[in-house]
């Protein structure tokens, strides 16, 4: 049986089992999850109460009794006060930022104080803020825009194994333009090890580039330090070596101070803190050589050509200041919802793995393996019962490949592909953990019982 089949037939039955499903028949359902109505409202979070709809076919079928979304290192909502920000930037206030009458100014004002915001929160000037498309067009840029820019003076990369693919991938690309990359492995909770880093320097090394946390784990690298000892090489070597770190997951939860960091590129995404999808944002310090790879109208200083993103730019700086001022009571909050849903899994069920670093990690992830079973029917059945969640393989391919962040931790393929990740938010509560601890237990028991997907492949 194929794969995603198998997957779909283990939910089924995980339905048939259900209290609220009414008997074997509704293992007969189709399986297509139809985003109910109130999920195109921008509060996603909002409660709802136990209540009976129809499906397709006319069928009843039972709400879940809450929804609960633990997904932020995915996505989060955007935060009211970003999108009442943004809101004149898409109607009255549409000018082009580049064009010169009074109202392109006024959107030129508003992409200004924007700059303005954020580079606060780095600590670094406006002009060594760039805007750009996202987490992704970040990473990619400061990789093949940093090592493109000092080809002359060498061609080596080094990053981490648990790098976003964002990084990944645009290491690899590199290689076809006859550079090479020196992925760092790292220990079994994540971390990497700086004198590893700082051992792989040759006399060729252009670019570093380690997270500063990771999104699926949440391992907390020691960028200071792996900065510091790049550097130190660096100056003893008399040549450029660039800084990067992917701070993407970090938002809203470590400091991004990038003086006190000492890097000289530093990623963000603004949907990953309460701003809009299709806007990054890209430190580059003052003099470090870069070669820009969108070229056209000079926005950005030259340095990333399009026309800005007004209304989404606006967001973001208003997201990141708020994400960052509450930085502190945010991360206390979902702290203790995390180690009480660690505490609550590791009770309630025999046989789970954690899988990142006990207290060097994002406060608010949590990622766990249940060894004999597969993340994907936990998930689908997790999603029935109202709890948005994420697991352990790369499914946006079509293989379910294991995540090569668990297995760079060292889990075996079918470990890691029995593993769920759940990361939350400023809006969680206490009840929201109570309700996963109430739901999980039984999904994973009912499956454990069942036979492994192996034998279906
Ligand atoms: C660590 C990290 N880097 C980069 C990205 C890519 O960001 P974006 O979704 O804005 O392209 C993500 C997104 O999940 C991420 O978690």
């Amino acid at each position: 049986m194929p794969r995603q089949c198998a997957i779909r037939s283990s939910t089924a039955r995980i339905l048939e089992w259900s209290p609220e499903t009414g008997g074997p028949n509704a293992s007969l359902r189709p399986l297509t999850i139809v985003p109910p109505p109130f999920l195109t409202f921008p509060m996603l979070y909002l409660r709802v109460s136990a209540t009976s709809r129809e499906d397709q076919k006319g069928m009843p079928m039972t709400q879940p009794a809450r929804m609960v979304y633990t997904d932020h290192a995915a996505t989060t909502p955007v935060c009211p006060e970003a999108l009442q920000a943004m809101l004149p930037y898409f109607s009255t206030l549409y000018g082009n930022a580049s064009s010169i009458y009074t109202l392109a100014q006024e959107s030129r004002k508003a992409v200004d104080t924007a700059r303005e915001k954020v580079a606060r929160v780095l600590n670094c000037r406006p002009s060594e803020v760039i805007f750009t498309s996202g987490g992704t067009e970040s990473d990619n840029a400061a990789v093949k825009g940093g090592a493109l820019a000092l080809k002359q003076t060498g061609n080596h990369i080094i990053t981490s194994a648990v790098e976003h693919h964002a990084v990944l991938h645009a290491c690899q690309q590199m290689e076809q333009f006859g550079f090479a990359t020196t992925v760092v492995s790292v220990d079994k909770s994540g971390l990497v090890d700086p004198d590893a880093v700082a051992r792989a320097v040759t006399g060729q090394t252009v670019l570093v580039s380690v997270m500063l946390a990771n999104n699926e784990i949440g391992t907390i690298q020691p960028v200071e330090e792996i900065a510091a000892l790049v550097k130190a090489e660096a100056k003893r070597q008399g040549r450029t070596i660039i800084v990067h770190t992917d701070a993407v997951q970090a938002a809203g939860y470590l400091s991004l101070d990038v003086r006190k960091l000492g890097v000289d590129m530093l990623s963000l995404s603004a949907h990953k803190f309460g701003g809009p999808k299709g806007v990054g944002i890209l430190y580059m310090r003052r003099g470090v050589p870069f070669f820009p790879l969108i070229v056209g109208g000079g926005q950005e200083r030259e340095r990333r050509s399009g026309t800005e993103n007004v209304p989404g730019i606006v967001g973001a700086a208003e997201a990141l200041v708020l994400a960052d001022k509450d930085r502190d009571a945010a991360s206390r909050h979902v702290a203790k919802l995390r180690d009480q849903l660690i505490a609550g899994i590791q009770a309630r069920i025999p046989n789970v793995l954690l899988n990142g670093h006990p207290e060097k990690r994002l406060p608010n992830n949590v990622n766990v393996s249940f060894p004999g079973i597969e993340g994907e029917p936990v998930l689908l059945g997790l999603d029935l019962k109202g709890v948005f969640a994420s697991s352990g393989s790369a499914c946006s391919t079509a293989s379910l490949e294991p995540s090569h962040v668990l297995t760079a931790i060292g889990r075996p393929a079918d470990v890691a592909r029995g593993s769920l990740r759940f990361t939350l938010g400023h809006e969680n509560s206490e009840e929201d953990v109570q309700y996963i601890l109430q739901v999980l237990p039984d999904l994973v028991q009912k499956l454990r019982g069942m036979p492994s997907l192996a034998a279906h492949r």
